[in-house]
């Protein structure tokens, strides 16, 4: 591969906020790996992107398990070389009642933002770690701080994700290799079109941000990087709420988050 400032795997490129990502890390010279299911959207953003730097399509549902993640991304950074940067966007959301989901969802749900995120970070950190630079940067979400109604086994599995990150920081501290977790609120992306996930859009769509935002939030961590960050920034109001009461946290985010709240209730007035 011809020269570039490094080398980057994002899941989740072919669409927003990795699709994002990934053009925001090759206008910086980095070649990158995109990662997803859909072959001929990889295939498109890597024709896009070869003015800046080469990009390879890598078709991949992270949800199949650590030993085919690692054959997948061995044998795409057997042709790009190392990775010096892992973003780990993949993910799809839900929005329902936890009785009324499925327990097959809750297990995809934990494969995919969990297990996946895992099995491309044991993928990926021997070579970092021996090269003694990387940098690992997982996309969470601001519901794994607060739980808001209706996202049981998103949130529990975001959460999974950051409080491993943070473990991993500890234990690679002195090892030249950072992580961070990106906790993104209400993105204007694709991802509010699956399943009941339309009727959270319509009353949230004001309070939403665009997917460009989180990509330089992303891309800036790599010049300053920091282990946890919210998008938009004030959404760190949130720590500190939780950290003086989190009675206070957890009453705020019901009443804004209820069904009944979105229907017209506090805060989410027309
Ligand atoms: N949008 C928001 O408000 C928001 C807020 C906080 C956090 N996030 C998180 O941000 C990340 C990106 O979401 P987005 O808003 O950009 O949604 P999006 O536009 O729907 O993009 C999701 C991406 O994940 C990929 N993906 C989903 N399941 C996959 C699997 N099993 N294997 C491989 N790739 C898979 C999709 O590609 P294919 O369909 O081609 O596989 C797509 O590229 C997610 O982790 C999401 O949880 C989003």
């Amino acid at each position: 591969m011809a020269a570039t400032r490094g080398v980057a795997i994002v899941t989740g490129s072919s669409s927003g906020i990795g699709q994002e990502t990934a053009r925001a890390l090759a206008r910086r010279g980095l070649a990158t790996v995109l990662v997803a299911r859909q072959r001929d959207r990889l295939e498109a953003l890597a024709r896009e992107l070869a003015p800046y730097a080469p990009s390879v399509p890598l078709p991949l549902d992270l949800s199949h398990g650590e030993d085919t993640v690692d054959s997948v991304l061995a044998e795409a950074t057997a042709r790009t070389g190392p990775a010096d940067v892992l973003v780990n966007c993949a993910g799809h959301g839900m929005y329902g009642s936890f009785l009324d989901t499925a327990a097959d969802e809750l297990h995809t749900l934990m494969r995919v933002h969990y297990f996946g995120p895992v099995a491309a970070i044991r993928a990926v950190l021997p070579s970092m770690r021996a090269r003694g630079r990387g940098h690992v940067i997982n996309i969470c979400s601001m519901s794994s701080k607060m739980g808001p109604w209706g996202h049981t086994g998103y949130a529990a599995a975001k959460a999974a994700l950051s409080t491993f990150t943070e473990s991993l920081a500890t234990e690679y501290s002195h090892s030249g290799v950072r992580f961070s977790v990106v906790h993104p609120g209400l993105v204007d992306t694709p991802f509010f079109e699956r399943g009941d996930l339309p009727r959270l859009r319509v009353r949230t769509e004001r309070r939403m941000i665009q997917p460009e935002l989180v990509a330089r939030t992303v891309v800036g961590l790599l010049d300053r990087p920091r282990l946890q960050t919210c998008v938009p920034r004030h959404y760190r109001l949130v720590d500190a709420i939780a950290a003086c009461s989190p009675t206070l946290l957890h009453r705020l985010v019901a009443r804004q988050s209820r069904p009944h709240a979105l229907l017209g209730g506090v805060g989410d007035r027309p």
